[in-house]
């Protein structure tokens, strides 16, 4: 029998395709300032908080300013990332996502949301589907960034489960380096090229079933 009692989900680019609109976003900022951001460049920004990609997408382009040109930027990307996620509906959410939360909570196991965003409440909420999980950990409750562990260990202890109990399907690098960091199974979601730190690596929660659980 399976040791997995709970999964916790990375939301963006998880559940829901918002990681294309943090690129957007990321990327209108970038081009604004003089310079591209590229598909490959945007993995090192996947999963951390706003501040800390912000800090790397600076790096890239070479820019330095002060904290409260900082913030403006940091919020000038959050108001156009919020724009385009208003915009979103249902069908972005990833395929098999819905059938595979009932599967397992139809095999008694607990569901979190473990993300870095501070944005993840009005995106559930926008989709209709915050009563899917048991526990929601996000930017706002967690301080310290992907890969620490610190968002996954909160959603285990409000989950009351222990970590070698739990699994964590990420999209991210640093994600995926944060469950493990937790003492967690990860499943990965993507490319394993990217995501090699994982158990499993799976291209989305379509191809997952209850039976892959068996660690
Ligand atoms: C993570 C995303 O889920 O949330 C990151 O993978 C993002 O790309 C981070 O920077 C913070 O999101 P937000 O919505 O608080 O800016
Ligand atoms: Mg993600």
């Amino acid at each position: 029998m399976s040791k997995i009692k709970a999964c916790i989900f990375d939301l963006d680019g998880v559940i829901v395709d918002t990681a294309k609109y943090h690129y957007l976003a990321w990327k209108r900022l970038a081009n604004e300032m003089g310079f591209d951001l590229t598909v490959e460049q945007n993995e090192q920004l996947k999963g951390i908080s706003r501040m800390a990609s912000l800090d790397i997408l600076l790096g890239i382009g070479k820019k330095v300013f002060d904290d409260g040109e900082k913030q403006a930027l940091a919020s000038k990307k959050n108001t156009w990332y919020r724009e385009y996620i208003q915009q979103m509906e249902p069908d972005e959410i990833f395929p098999g996502v819905i059938e595979y939360l009932n599967a397992v909570k139809g095999h008694g196991m607990k569901t979190a949301i473990g993300s870095a965003s501070k944005n993840a409440m009005t995106i559930l909420e926008q989709l209709g589907i915050v009563d899917y999980f048991d526990s929601i950990i996000d930017g706002n409750k967690a301080k310290k960034a992907k890969p620490d562990p610190e968002v996954f260990v909160k959603a285990a202890i409000e989950l009351g489960i222990a970590p070698q109990n739990c699994v964590v399907f990420e999209d991210a690098k640093a994600g995926v380096e944060a469950a493990k960091n937790g003492g967690m199974y990860c499943v990965g979601v993507g490319s394993p090229e990217i995501l090699g730190m994982a158990d499993i690596v799976v291209s989305g929660l379509h191809e997952m079933n209850i039976a892959m659980l068996d660690f």
